[in-house]
C-alpha cells in the first residue's frame, strides 16, 4: 500500500480497570475502503472512537496522513481531514437538515468562510434527498434519510477520510442499498473510508480491504479478494458470503 491515510499501531484503550483494545493494528490506504468486521463487543466502535479522539489511547499510535495525532483533540483531527459518523447516527432531531449540515462544517467555517458555501452546495448536490428537505426537521426524516444526513454532515468538514460506524443499522434493504450507492459515490470522489458494519454483505460490497476483530485485536486482515472465507465464517458465525472469491 502507498503510505496510508490512517495508520493505527499497537492501540490500547479501555474504561477504568477494563482493557478493551489490546493492541489494535490496522491501516487505511488513500482512497481505500477498509472494512472492520467483528462480533458485538469486539471493540470496533471503541477503535473508531479512539482514532477520532473521543476516547484517549492508553498506548500505541494513530497517524493521519503520516502525522502522529494520538494525543490531539477530536476537533483538531477533524480539521486535519478525519471525520467520524458515530454509531446510532446522532443527527440533531430538533434542527433542520441544513442546520445539521452547518454543524458539520464548524472547523471549516472558522478557517474559510467562502469555501463553506461551496462545500454545502456540493454536499446538497450529492444528496438530492437532503436538498429537497433542507428546511425539514431532522427528527422527522426516515432512518435512511437520517443516515444520509449523518454522512453528509461528516462530509461538510471536507475530510480526506471518514470513519463510519454501522451506517446501515436498522435500515430496510432498499434504504441500505441506497446508502451503499451513496458511500460508493463518496469513495469515488476520493475520500478514504474506515467502515464498521454488522451487515457483512453490505460491507463486502464496498470493501477494498477487510479487517476482522476479536476481543480487542485485529485477527485477520486481507484484501477483499483474498479474505480467508473459512476464517470469516468462523469469526463471524456466518455462512459463505463472498461472491467470486478465490476458492
Ligand atoms: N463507555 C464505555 N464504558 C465502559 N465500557 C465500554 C464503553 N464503551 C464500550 N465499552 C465496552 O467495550 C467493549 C467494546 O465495545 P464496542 O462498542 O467497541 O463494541 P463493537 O465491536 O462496536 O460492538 P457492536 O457491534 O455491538 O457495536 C464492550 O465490551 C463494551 O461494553
Ligand atoms: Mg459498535
Amino acid at each position: 500500500m502507498s503510505s496510508p491515510i490512517v495508520s493505527i499501531k499497537g492501540l490500547r484503550a479501555g474504561f477504568g480497570p477494563t482493557t478493551v483494545l489490546h493492541g489494535v493494528d490496522l491501516a487505511v490506504g488513500p482512497a481505500e475502503v477498509a472494512v472492520l468486521l467483528g462480533l458485538n463487543g469486539a471493540g470496533k466502535s471503541v477503535t473508531l472512537r479512539v482514532a477520532a479522539g473521543l476516547i484517549p489511547a492508553w498506548a500505541g499510535t494513530v497517524r493521519l496522513g503520516g502525522e502522529d495525532v494520538t494525543t490531539l483533540p477530536a476537533e483538531a483531527r477533524v480539521g486535519r481531514g478525519m471525520a467520524h459518523v458515530t454509531q446510532g447516527r446522532h443527527v440533531f432531531p430538533g434542527l433542520t437538515v441544513e442546520e445539521n449540515l452547518r454543524l458539520g462544517a464548524y472547523t471549516l467555517r472558522r478557517r474559510d468562510r467562502s469555501r463553506y458555501a461551496a462545500v454545502l452546495d456540493s454536499v446538497l448536490d450529492r444528496f438530492p434527498r437532503l436538498a429537497d428537505r433542507r428546511r425539514q426537521l431532522a427528527g422527522t426524516m426516515s432512518g435512511g434519510e437520517q443516515a444520509m444526513l449523518a454522512v453528509g454532515r461528516a462530509l461538510m468538514a471536507n475530510p480526506r477520510v471518514i470513519l463510519v460506524d454501522e451506517p446501515s443499522a436498522g435500515l430496510a434493504p432498499a434504504a441500505a442499498d441506497a446508502l451503499v450507492e451513496t458511500l460508493r459515490g463518496v469513495h469515488r470522489s476520493g475520500v478514504a473510508m474506515l467502515l464498521v458494519e454488522q451487515n457483512v454483505t453490505f460491507a463486502l460490497d464496498l470493501a477494498d480491504t477487510v479487517h476482522v476483530m476479536r476481543q480487542g485485536t485485529v485477527v485477520h486482515s486481507a484484501p477483499r479478494q483474498r479474505v480467508d472465507q473459512d476464517r470469516l465464517t468462523a469469526e463471524l458465525g456466518i455462512g459463505r458470503l463472498l461472491k467470486g472469491g478465490t476458492r
